[in-house]
């Protein structure tokens, strides 16, 4: 075919059938559901919990006896719910019909707190009310927590005390959203506390960036196509390159943002957790722990990141944000930051990462730049010739894409060279239906993978690996460089990436 996917070139009608024959022959998709969204009078739930909800709801991919309850402080009717909900879930592109069908499922309950148990359990008990009628005698219990972090604790309590899930195999599973702590300390007080009240099996930590389409690839990609492995490694691979953009700044979430800064909000979960997928050896299946392992393997031959190996930016205006309290605050707000890994594989290689808001782009995607040829003779060059480097780049967003840049002779009779590039672009594949990150993990939850969450072993790693860096920042007030808003970032970043990005033999 064209496109090498399949063949008849209409990827979405296959892959999706695929998804609905292994679905159907789970047992939870003929079982019962219940899901909690705690929190959903909140910012997330209206913009993602529910869209994503929406999204399986209208591919079929909920069982049938499904019911939705939200759950928060605020008083609301079940109706009010609906109208609050309905813009962002018709938004989603699903017709007014479906949308209705959806929200049908859909009630609320209120509580004082989120550790009022009297109010878990009314509204428990109308859940039960739901799985007494259903005919399956397996009744799950989804609960998301779309809930400040500060509040992570007492709902996991109430949960346990009223809300589980009982008897003929039936399950009960948590999705938490991050952050997961601010430091190492705080992540294991964290962890402590959720785990008195859950298993790990029970908890799904969501990390989205490892739900999008081109990071779910990276498995495919690296170990179905043995050219790549080949290539995989310090040999071959100049360095590693992983950047985030956002071309708007904090936008009244200053008052959050101010008390993370990029590197938690960005570098400590959502690229390291991109890095350690690139960098991973082949998993030993494709089972959740096993790609976990694989995952933990890596950051457990990283250093904790120094500060010589660090650039902060912080962009201008940003504390006149009103939700900003400290007008001299030192968050950063872009930073880049260099790590190597100590194996085999990688040595001397540096990964690079940056992220940044307010800068001139949205964009997100790992550059894999290959060292440069040796052979300048046999194709007339010589160390002035301009060859472009060899780079592998995955595009994560916006528009999707796989690019190769090589040099190629230009065309017609000259013969130097000219960098080209060779590209799949997602977008271009017929019918393809791409569902967004949320909707995939969400996916994930109910039939039980847990490769795309990240587990707890991983996670106190990570803060391993950046909390020592934080807290310098913070102790000895690191003050970062100041860069234009919509720019890209500190004037000498250049100089940083050509001194940082060599690599060692
Ligand atoms: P919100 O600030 O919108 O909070 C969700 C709900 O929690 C609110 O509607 C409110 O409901 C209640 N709430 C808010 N503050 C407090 C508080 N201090 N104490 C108790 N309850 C409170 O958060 P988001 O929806 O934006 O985020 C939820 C979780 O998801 C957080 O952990 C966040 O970090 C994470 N997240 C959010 C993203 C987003 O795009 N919004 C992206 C990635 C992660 P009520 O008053 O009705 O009880
Ligand atoms: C969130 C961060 O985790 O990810 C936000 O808290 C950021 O600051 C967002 O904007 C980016 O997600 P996406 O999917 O839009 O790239």
């Amino acid at each position: 075919s064209d496109n090498g996917v399949d063949n008849n070139g209409d990827v979405s009608g296959v892959e999706l059938d695929a998804v609905h024959r292994a679905v159907a022959r789970e047992p939870w998709y003929h079982q019962t559901l219940s899901i909690v969204v705690v929190g959903a009078s909140g910012d997330l739930a209206k913009k993602k919990t529910y869209p994503s909800l929406l999204n399986l709801f209208e591919d079929n991919l909920l069982p049938e006896y499904t019911v939705i309850w939200g759950y928060a402080r605020s008083v609301k009717t079940h109706q009010q719910l609906r109208d609050h909900l309905f813009p962002h879930l018709i938004q989603t592109g699903a017709s007014e019909i479906v949308v209705k069908d959806f929200l049908a499922k859909c009630f609320y309950h209120s509580g004082k707190s989120y550790g009022d148990e009297a109010a878990y359990a009314e509204m428990i008990a109308s859940i039960q009310q739901f799985e007494s009628q259903s005919p399956s005698p397996t009744c799950n219990r989804l609960f998301y927590l779309a809930i400040p972090p500060n509040v992570f604790g007492d709902s996991a309590v109430a949960i346990k005390q009223v809300g589980m899930a009982i008897g003929n195999g039936s399950w009960t599973r948590v999705i938490i959203e991050k952050p997961f702590g601010r430091d190492l300390e705080t992540c294991n007080e964290l962890l402590e506390t959720l785990a008195a009240e859950l298993t790990e099996d029970q908890m799904y930590r969501i990390d989205h960036y490892l739900g999008k389409e081109v990071v779910q690839n990276l498995l495919m990609f690296r170990f179905g196509n043995s050219c790549w492995e080949h290539m995989w490694n310090r040999n071959v691979i100049e360095s590693v390159t992983l950047s985030f953009k956002e071309p708007f700044g904090t936008e009244g979430r200053g008052g959050y943002f101010d008390n993370f800064g990029i590197i938690r909000d960005i570098l400590q979960n959502h690229l390291l957790q991109v890095l350690s997928v690139v960098a991973m050896e082949p998993p030993l299946g494709d089972d959740g722990d096993s790609i976990r392992n694989a995952k933990l393997a890596v950051l457990n031959k990283m250093d904790p990141i120094s500060l010589d190996d660090v650039m902060l930016g912080q962009y201008d205006g940003y504390s006149d944000d009103p939700t900003i309290e400290n007008k001299d605050t030192n968050c950063p707000t872009y930073a880049a930051i260099r790590c190597w890994i100590h194996t085999p594989r990688w040595e001397g290689v540096p990964f690079l990462m940056q992220a940044g808001k307010a800068l001139d782009e949205k964009l997100c995607e790992v550059r894999v730049r290959f060292k440069p040829p040796t052979t300048l003779k046999s194709i007339g060059a010589n160390n002035a010739t301009k060859l472009c480097s060899n780079e592998l780049v995955f595009r994560l967003q916006p528009n999707p894409s796989l690019e190769l840049h090589n040099n190629i002779k230009t065309p017609g009779l000259p013969s130097n060279p000219m960098a080209s590039i060779m590209k799949m672009n997602y977008e271009e594949m017929p019918n393809l239906s791409n569902p967004d990150a949320y909707t995939r993990l969400l996916l994930d939850v109910l039939r039980g993978k847990q490769g795309s969450f990240v587990r707890d072993d991983e996670l106190r790693r990570s803060w391993e690996l950046f909390s020592p860096l934080l807290h310098s920042i913070e102790r000895d007030n690191i003050r970062p460089k100041p860069y234009v808003y919509g720019s890209k970032g500190p004037a000498d970043r250049h100089r940083w990436f050509d001194e940082m990005g060599k690599s060692q033999d």
